[in-house]
């Protein structure tokens, strides 16, 4: 990989992976519609980046700009752009996870076909797999999301792998199905970010249902490491990236409060559609195809949350 474009360059896994990547000494261009300059939390995202000669960022919306002068001459596109959230997908609001999750990425693999781009990594999700009944998902289980956004990234997966499938294309795709993932700069929706700062006096945490909802999470840095190498690996195709280790968010209270020693303060609310009961990824094909298991447990990873989140507490105290 010599020069690869990241979309989603600004977002939470976007920035860790252009962070590696960068690191690495490959040329980055990074494409988000976020830009940094004049959005805080996307400032934040690649600050540790941002000044290095081999990172370009283009501030673009992927569902209208012009893609194939973005991805021309690339070596792997990233395709991790893109509306998360699971519960805000319903009603109005499904026209951006339309446009951000289905139309940018037709856009995208129509480029990258057109241009012989060798290889797009697109960020999927577990959400494609609906109810389960707690029982692990191998890739090949019957996918019948619960959610708008859940049939969104479906649609993305579906229609990058039949682009990958056309009888023109020199384009391999692997659609990496991402299963919850926590660790420093975290989506401010999500629930471990929102658990732990609750006990640097953040607001109490509502909890979503009766907090019995089981979710095999997943560090950052382990979700980065497996977007890597499926990026160079010999085998293309469709992987579960997560432990096939579950937590539920009771645990995940409990925990924070064993590593913060505080009591994080939770308010019970009602469920919400579209919130899977569990998820859990059978991991077998990622670690026998890409070699990738995770190295960071949910315990660890919160630590290394917590710690981060103390030392931008840290920080801001001592900008005031
Ligand atoms: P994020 O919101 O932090 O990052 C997504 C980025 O995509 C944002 O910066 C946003 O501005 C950008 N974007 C959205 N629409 C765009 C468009 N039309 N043009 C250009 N940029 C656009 O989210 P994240 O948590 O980092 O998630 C990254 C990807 O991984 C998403 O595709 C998401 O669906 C997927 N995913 C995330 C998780 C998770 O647990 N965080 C799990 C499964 C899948
Ligand atoms: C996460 C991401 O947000 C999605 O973008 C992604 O596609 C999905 O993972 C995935 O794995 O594919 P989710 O599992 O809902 O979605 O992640 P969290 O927002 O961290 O929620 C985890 C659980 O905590 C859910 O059951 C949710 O209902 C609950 N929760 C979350 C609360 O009870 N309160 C909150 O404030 C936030």
């Amino acid at each position: 990989m010599r020069r690869v474009v990241v979309t989603g360059a600004a977002g939470f896994i976007g920035g860790h992976l252009v962070e590696r990547l960068v690191r690495a000494g490959v040329l980055v261009i990074g494409v988000d519609r976020r830009d940094p300059d004049r959005d805080v939390a996307a400032a934040a995202n690649v600050e540790a980046v941002r000044a290095a000669p081999n990172f370009v960022f283009v501030p673009a919306d992927l569902a209208h700009c012009a893609v194939e002068s973005l991805v021309l001459g690339a070596d792997v596109v990233f395709h991790l752009a893109g509306v998360p959230g699971v519960r805000p997908s319903w009603g109005l609001g499904f026209a951006e996870y339309a446009e951000s999750n289905i139309v940018a990425t037709q856009r995208l693999m129509e480029a990258a076909v057109r241009l012989k781009v060798p290889r797009v990594v697109l960020a999927s999700s577990s959400s494609v797999y609906g109810r389960t009944g707690g029982a692990a998902s191998p890739e090949t289980s019957a996918t019948a999301p619960l959610s708008p956004y859940g049939v969104s990234k479906l649609a993305a997966e579906t229609l990058c792998l039949a682009y990958a499938r056309r009888s023109d294309s020199a384009t391999r795709v692997s659609a990496l199905r991402y299963f919850t993932v926590f660790g420093p700069r975290q989506r401010p929706d999500m629930l471990i970010g929102r658990v732990l700062s609750a006990a640097l006096g953040g607001p109490p945490v509502r909890l979503f249902g009766a907090g019995d909802q089981r979710r095999d999470f997943t560090f950052v840095d382990d979700a980065v490491a497996a977007t890597l190498t499926a990026a160079t690996a010999p085998v293309a195709g469709v992987f579960n990236i997560g432990g096939g280790r579950a937590a539920s968010v009771a645990d995940v209270v409990r925990i924070a409060e064993d590593i913060t020693g505080t009591r994080i303060p939770t308010r019970p609310v009602a469920a919400r559609d579209g919130d899977v009961p569990a998820t859990l990824a059978d991991p077998t094909r990622a670690r026998e195809e890409l070699g990738w298991q995770p190295r960071v447990n949910l315990v660890e990873g919160m630590t290394r949350h917590w710690q981060w989140l103390n030392a931008q507490a840290g920080h801001a105290e001592a900008a005031s």
